[in-house]
């Protein structure tokens, strides 16, 4: 027993250093994670029938510096190989948030493979793109720049292109105190998509207790979405978003549409090769739907009427009548909230 004090203090500082080090390594752990994971849940959800539809909320605690960085970066065309194309170019925020084509159109006029949706409330999709490729806005933002029938660029070009400029740079530094990278420019994308969550719709009116702020045929419509099965699908705050579904579940969409089926047309069975994820789509949101024509992933349905009878027909098995149709679009045309005024970028 020599020296017991001392050795006990020993014990107690390498014990403190252990938890310092343990406590930072989970630190660096969560700076390297997605800054999405808290938003999008990893257990992918199922079908529910009872899920009820809430008010979409903002985001809380967006960096107003850096969301106002991923706004300029949301429009500067440097983002693509031959300065022609912004994401705007694309997913037009006066409008939907999307293109209002069948299949977008890239660099060189090159026309894709599947329908622009929506940036409007993304931060609530359980994961991005059609297929769920991407788990995060940010894993999401490298697939445009890199796809070459879109921005068809990459990263370093980017990069050598943006710290030419001196206005860009000085900006950049006062929004971030890390340097100029791939990760943190697509965080401020994403941060940017984050704040674009449109609040405060009619219907969010509604379910807050406003009894005037929808029509009675939007109610109407509300209790044929419930009743008919449709909120088994698209369900939850941005009433779609949340799970993966295959189109036609009831009757065969591909064989009625005619045509080729595309690789696109394949779904999440191109990420898993589950052959009963062939034709799983995400299931959209419908919260902008009354301005996104066309519909479905290979935009062949231009009339929202027609893509509410299609479901019907496809998705539940049923024939709906021309007034459940309509309910149902008035309702729909209800969860639509107000597009907010652009804050102005230098
Ligand atoms: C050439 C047109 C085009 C450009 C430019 C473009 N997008 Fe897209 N975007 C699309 C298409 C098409 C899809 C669907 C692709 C898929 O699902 O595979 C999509 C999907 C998305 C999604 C996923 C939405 C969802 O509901 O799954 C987000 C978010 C998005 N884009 C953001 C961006 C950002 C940020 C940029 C700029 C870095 C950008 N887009 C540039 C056409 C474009
Ligand atoms: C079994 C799940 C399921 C049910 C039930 C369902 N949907 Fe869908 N819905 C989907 C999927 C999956 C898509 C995307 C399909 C595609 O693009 O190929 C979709 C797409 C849509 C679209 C097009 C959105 C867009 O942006 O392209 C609308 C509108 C729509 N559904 C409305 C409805 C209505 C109204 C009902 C009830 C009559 C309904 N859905 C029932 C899964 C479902």
């Amino acid at each position: 027993m020599l020296n017991p004090p001392l050795s006990k203090k020993t014990l107690f500082f390498a014990a403190m250093m252990l938890i310092v080090l343990v406590a930072s390594i989970g630190y660096w752990q969560h700076l390297q994670t997605d800054h999405n994971t808290k938003i999008n849940q990893p257990q992918l959800p199922t079908k529910d029938p009872t899920a009820p539809i809430t008010p979409l909320k903002p985001i809380a605690n967006l960096d107003p510096k850096v969301v106002s960085l991923g706004q300029q970066l949301f429009f500067d065309k440097r983002l693509s190989k031959d300065n022609s194309l912004s994401c705007a170019s694309c997913h037009n925020l006066q409008t939907g948030g999307d293109d209002n084509m069948p299949k977008s159109v890239g660099i060189n006029g090159q026309i894709g493979a599947l329908n622009a949706p929506t940036v409007f409330n993304t931060a609530y999709n359980i994961r991005q793109f059609w297929d769920g490729r991407a788990k995060s806005l940010e894993e999401q933002a490298q697939g445009p720049i890199h796809n070459p029938v879109e921005m068809g660029s990459n990263w370093q070009e980017v990069i050598s292109k943006l710290t030419f400029d001196k206005a860009f740079i000085k900006q950049y530094k006062q929004s971030f105190s890390l340097p100029i990278s791939a990760q943190n420019l697509a965080f401020a994308l994403a941060t940017f998509e984050r704040s674009l969550v449109l609040v405060d719709s009619p219907f969010d009116r509604w379910l807050k207790g406003d009894v005037n702020a929808i029509s009675g045929q939007a109610k109407r419509g509300y209790e044929k979405f419930k009743s008919y099965g449709c909120i088994a699908c698209h369900q939850g705050a941005a009433v779609g978003g949340g799970l993966f579904e295959k189109i036609g579940t009831l009757n065969d969409y591909f064989a009625d549409r005619g045509g080729n089926i595309t690789p696109a047309d394949l779904g999440r069975y191109n990420l898993t090769g589950e052959e009963d994820q062939r034709h799983e789509f995400k299931v959209p949101s419908l919260r902008t739907a009354s301005m996104t024509a066309p519909y479905f992933h290979d935009g062949s349905v231009w009339q929202l009427r027609e893509a509410i009878a299609k479901m019907g027909w496809y998705q539940l098995g049923i024939k709906l009548t021309p007034e459940d149709i309509g309910d149902i679009e008035v309702f729909i045309q209800s969860l639509a909230g107000k597009i907010p005024p652009l804050e102005k970028t230098p």
